[in-house]
């Protein structure tokens, strides 16, 4: 049995800091928890790493991209495919038709819509995500990117940096988060953690849109009102965030449509998935003053082209930018619990034990979980 993991380099700072799991060098701790088991090195090529016992067979590559990459390669008789948001190999439906033997998906992490869900539903292929392991993690750097933009931080830490001092160049853009209202597009595991967050800040009103309602306990105890229709949702909002899926129905939803029903000068913050927002709308949005801020770690590819316009977009005043890599759900902490569950999700498959439910996201030839879109 042939299990494909797709991870992202680490290079130098993966070998000074064995936490960083993610990495192809160390695994998601796979080596270590296959060697513990009796499981045997038999060779390394590239960057591809073997260990065998009787049936299985382990290949790590960070080699993603392309008909001769590693895992266009190796996905053809894989059976078993671990792949991280942070690095995703794009599981299109012409690979699935092609990856004869695939039968599990494992999101090292969560967000599966690196994989072509509703193709994997037609292969009866399963595709589990580690629910709930990063979800702390993204919500701390929603609340940070919240903050960063309100408060004008970016433009006045580099102002520091150029050696000068202008006060009031700054202060001109900045504003408290009291006092303002914060709508979140999904309101599940992250939405929620972040509206909690947002408690102690005295905010006007904390609002969201999911199809979803929170049980009326979870609303009542952040003081969270859901709006029904999106457009009536961001017109009310100095401050969206994105904390919903992308899928067929989140493709694209913050577009130039949308964002000329935001109040003139809002903040945007999207740690969920960079396509859910069109790229060129919102570097349009942000020049214009449409939005005052744009934030966040996801990008509609990853890695982000050098020339992509979300480096270096800036409102008319040359701040309200705070992009960075995506990184917000990988932490040490979170590389800790999705590496973990990264490996009991592996161990329940080969030794035939139930699967957690709320890990599931697509079982056999039917989605499992209501977040990737009403159906
Ligand atoms: P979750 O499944 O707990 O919650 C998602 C919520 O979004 C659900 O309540 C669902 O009903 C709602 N939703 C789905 N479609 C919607 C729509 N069209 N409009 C409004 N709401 C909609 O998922 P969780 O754990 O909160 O994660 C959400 C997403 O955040 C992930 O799918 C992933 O894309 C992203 N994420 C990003 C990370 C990062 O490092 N930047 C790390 C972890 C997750």
């Amino acid at each position: 049995m042939k299990v494909l993991a797709i991870l992202y380099d680490g290079g130098e700072h993966a070998e000074q800091e064995s936490r960083l799991l993610g990495t192809t060098e160390n695994k998601l701790g796979i080596e270590e928890w296959l060697t513990s088991q009796g499981h045997e090195f038999v060779g390394e090529q590239y960057s591809q790493y073997n260990f065998s016992r009787s049936d299985v067979l382990v290949t790590v590559s960070s080699s993603k991209e392309g008909p001769d990459s590693h895992f266009q390669q190796h996905i053809l008789d894989a059976e078993v495919l671990i792949t991280t948001p942070f690095h995703p190999g794009y599981l299109t439906k012409d690979l699935i038709e092609k990856a004869k033997n695939l039968k599990l998906c494992i999101t090292a992490g969560v967000g599966s819509d690196h994989i072509d869900l509703n193709a994997a539903v037609d292969h009866k292929i399963q595709v589990l995500e580690v629910s709930g392991s990063n979800v702390v993690s993204v919500a701390e750097h929603v609340v940070m990117s919240i903050l960063l933009l309100v408060r004008n931080f970016v433009p006045a830490h580099e102002m520091i940096e150029r050696g000068e001092w202008h006060v009031s160049a700054i202060a001109r853009n900045a504003y408290d988060l009291e006092g303002k209202v914060v709508g979140t597009i999904g309101a599940g595991r992250i939405g929620y953690r972040v509206l909690q967050r947002l408690v102690p800040f005295d905010c006007k009103k904390l609002l969201y849109y999911d199809y979803a309602p929170l049980p009326a306990a979870a609303a009542e105890s952040v003081g969270a009102v859901r709006v029904e229709d999106l457009k009536d949702l961001v017109s009310q909002c100095d401050i969206v965030t994105v904390n919903c899926p992308l899928h067929e129905g989140t493709r694209g939803l913050v577009n130039d449509e949308l964002l000329k029903h935001f109040k003139k000068g809002a903040w945007l913050v999207n740690t969920a998935r960079g396509a859910i927002c069109d790229k060129d709308a919102v570097a349009r949005a942000l020049a214009s003053g449409q939005l005052s801020g744009y934030s966040g770690d996801v990008w509609n590819v990853q890695p982000a082209p050098k020339d992509h316009i979300w480096r270096t977009m800036k409102n008319p005043l040359g701040g309200g930018n705070g992009m960075v890599p995506h990184y917000s759900g990988t932490t040490l902490d979170a590389q800790a619990r999705y590496a973990a569950g990264t490996k009991s999700i592996l161990e329940n498959y080969l030794t035939g034990k139930p699967q957690e439910p709320h890990n599931i996201i697509v079982g056999l030839g039917k989605y499992e979980s209501k977040a990737y879109g009403q159906r």
